[in-house]
């Protein structure tokens, strides 16, 4: 079964990406990427490739290359769905902020909204391919929308997680660890599905990374390697506070436990907390479906996870009140870097907006500069926090477009993105145009503390 035509659902942060590397690395294969937000259609079609709306290296030279030839952004989602031989599913499944499993579940509307689309536009067989992260049994609801409610037309469906992370997007879809691709294995049509898939992935990728499962253990794996990788986040920050009262470096336990092949040394740098759209709303998840199927020592051990990752982003914001002499009210702390990491613009669940709201809690006046990020993403994440009204947020934090801007005349500088370029900054500029005693805190262990203190700043880093 040769694929002609794929329609892509969602033009996010893995929609656009994923599709725009399909289409160039699959030049026969026609890629329309579909999405209800025209605004953000309209910045994929920009006909500057720099404003497209995502940042990641090297996607605007991806974008270039393939699209108006074999890569379309449209707003016409029935159309794509129409022609497409394969639609990926790639909408957002945030928390649930209602209901039955409010603040724990993953919220499925967008993915059922989907279902119910592609089976009142479909007139011919369709593969559909589950590429968001979706709870265990998803695709099962998906299967009974789309029998129970289609034209009589045959669909299968696939679960392909994806394992991209931002800011090495485009690397990381070039040349991934592995594509996972789940189906229904056992019989005939099943198979034939899967294999269509695989064809796609083969332009470019080995086939011995391309692993196929049975559907649940697909959709499972996502979670569980979501799961991983938190929790080894969480572990290490767990150690730093503990480094911090006991003398040792966490740079240093990382590269000794690292160095055991067993445990490797990726994962393991700490940090004033992770953030990310996906962490967070993925544990909580697997959380849920523990509980839900009764499984209640599973769901505390995950649970921990985002335990430890709250606290460590309260603590750093503590020890700035606790070091600035008990009070940060009415003084000025820059905040360097909004993003959740270095190298992409999107600040969901960043622990610079949890940061900076326990400060504002404290009445400090906040002054962020982000080298991405724009000034209403800032002010949108804490609007949404409902901490206080959006005229306070404005009153209290502005955005400027210098990191010297933010740190003058600053009582203390937080780092919270770990930007290289925070590391070539002129320090030395920096410390004289604070006021005294200057403090930097590094959360994220990115300056060097030798030259900082010889500079004269007092210097905090996590983990030290
Ligand atoms: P996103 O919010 O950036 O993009 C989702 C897009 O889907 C939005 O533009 C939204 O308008 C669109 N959409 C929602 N409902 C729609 C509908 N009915 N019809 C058309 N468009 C619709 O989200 P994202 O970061 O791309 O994540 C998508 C999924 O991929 C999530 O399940 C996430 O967990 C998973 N994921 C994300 C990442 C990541 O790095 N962001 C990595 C791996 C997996
Ligand atoms: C993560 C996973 O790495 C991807 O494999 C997955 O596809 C994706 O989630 C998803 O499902 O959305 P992402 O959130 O984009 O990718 O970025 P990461 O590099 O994983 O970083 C997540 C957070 O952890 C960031 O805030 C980062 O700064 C923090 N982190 C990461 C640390 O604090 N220490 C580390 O050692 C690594």
């Amino acid at each position: 079964m040769k694929i002609k035509n794929i329609c892509c659902i969602g033009a996010g942060y893995v929609g656009g990406p994923t599709m725009a590397v399909i289409a160039q690395k699959c030049p026969e294969i026609n890629v329309t990427v579909v999405d209800i937000n025209a605004d953000r259609i309209a910045a994929w079609n920009d006909e500057d490739v720099e404003n497209i709306p995502i940042y990641e290296p090297g996607l605007s030279e991806v974008v270039k290359e393939a699209r108006g030839r074999n890569l379309f952004f449209s707003t016409n989602v029935d159309s794509a769905i129409d022609k497409a031989d394969m639609i990926f599913i790639s909408v957002n499944t945030p928390t649930k902020t209602y209901g039955i499993g409010k603040g724990m579940a993953a919220d499925l509307k967008f993915i059922e909204l989907c279902a119910r689309q592609i089976a009142r536009v479909s007139k011919n067989d369709k593969i559909v391919v589950e590429k968001s992260t979706l709870p265990v049994r998803t695709a099962e609801a998906l299967k009974n929308i789309l029998d129970n409610t289609g034209n009589g037309v045959n669909y299968q469906i696939l679960s392909n997680p994806e394992f991209l992370a931002e800011g090495t997007a485009v690397d990381d879809l070039m040349n991934p660890d592995r594509v996972l691709i789940g189906g229904d294995i056992e019989n005939p049509e099943g198979k034939e599905a899967v294999e269509a898939l695989v064809d796609i992935y083969a332009h470019w990728i080995p086939r011995e990374r391309l692993l196929t499962t049975n559907v649940w253990s697909s959709e499972l794996s996502k979670l569980t390697a979501n799961a991983f990788l938190a929790q080894r986040v969480s572990s290490i920050n767990a150690m730093s506070e503990l480094c911090e009262k006991s003398g040792a470096d966490v740079k240093e336990v990382s590269k000794a436990i690292g160095m055991d092949s067993r445990i490797g040394p990726k994962f393991l740098q700490a940090s004033v907390g992770f953030g990310g759209s996906c962490f967070q709303k993925d544990i909580l998840n697997l959380v849920y479906i523990s509980k839900s199927l009764g499984l209640n020592e599973v769901a505390d051990y995950w649970e921990q996870v985002i335990i430890m990752n709250d606290y460590q982003k309260k603590r750093f914001a503590y020890k700035i009140v606790q070091t600035l002499f008990n009070t940060v009210s009415g003084k000025k702390i820059a905040v360097l870097g909004w993003a959740f990491k270095k190298d992409t613009n999107d600040t969901r669940e960043s622990a610079a907006i949890y940061v900076a709201d326990y400060l504002l809690n404290e009445q400090a006046e906040i002054v962020v500069y982000d080298p991405k990020v724009k000034t209403e993403q800032i002010y949108a994440d804490l609007d949404y926090l409902n901490t206080r009204s959006s005229e306070e947020n404005r009153a209290q934090v502005s955005v400027v477009d210098t990191p010297y801007e933010a740190t003058k005349e600053a009582h203390a500088i937080a780092v919270l993105t770990e930007w290289d370029e925070f590391k070539e900054l002129d320090w030395e500029k920096i410390y004289n145009e604070m006021l005294k005693p200057a403090f930097l805190f590094d959360g994220r262990r990115l300056l060097e503390r030798a030259t900082k203190e010889k500079m004269g700043f007092e210097f905090y880093a996590i983990g030290s």
